[in-house]
């Protein structure tokens, strides 16, 4: 999992730069989750992980933009995807009441905001949680 979520995204970033610095800049986009922000649900490897990957977008953001390359992430809340197909209606109806929106977060609403980053210039350094208000509490 850490190999996966953390430590793929920082060789591809890596790989990413020496490309985007010969074309004179870049934007670099992570995928992180609600469960990296202050502490997760009940996979503390997974929490650490997203949590990693948001230190890592903050930093790296730090670290290449003299280069003008942008790094952001986009934190997804709980969206309907095949990892609940195996859960009942109730263990769903569990995490969704967790969130102030009483909803799933759409696919095309992660995405819109992975897109607003590709054109946004100005962000970096940022992690962008599309949670129906998950994060509120
Ligand atoms: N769904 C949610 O509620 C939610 C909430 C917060 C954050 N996220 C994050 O959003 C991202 C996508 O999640 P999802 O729900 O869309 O999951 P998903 O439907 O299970 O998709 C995961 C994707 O990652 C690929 N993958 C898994 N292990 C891999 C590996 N070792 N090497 C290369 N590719 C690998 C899978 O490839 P294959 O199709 O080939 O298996 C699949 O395309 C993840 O980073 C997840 O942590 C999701």
């Amino acid at each position: 999992m850490v190999n996966t979520d953390l430590i793929g995204p920082m060789l591809c970033s890596k790989k990413a730069v020496e490309i985007m610095e010969k074309n004179g800049g870049g934007k670099i986009l992570n995928t992180s989750s609600i469960r990296g922000w202050e502490h997760g649900g009940r996979s503390v490897v997974y929490a650490a992980s997203k949590a990693g990957i948001n230190s890592f977008t903050r930093t790296f953001a730090k670290m290449v933009a003299p280069l003008n390359i942008q790094v952001n992430a986009v934190a997804p809340g709980f969206v309907k995807t095949r990892n609940y197909d195996n859960m009942t209606k109730e263990q769903c109806d569990i995490f969704i009441d967790q969130t102030q929106l009483k909803r799933w977060v759409t696919e095309d609403e992660i995405s819109d905001a992975f897109l607003f980053l590709t054109r946004n210039d100005a962000m970096t350094g940022q992690v962008i949680y599309v949670d129906a208000g998950f994060t509120l509490k």
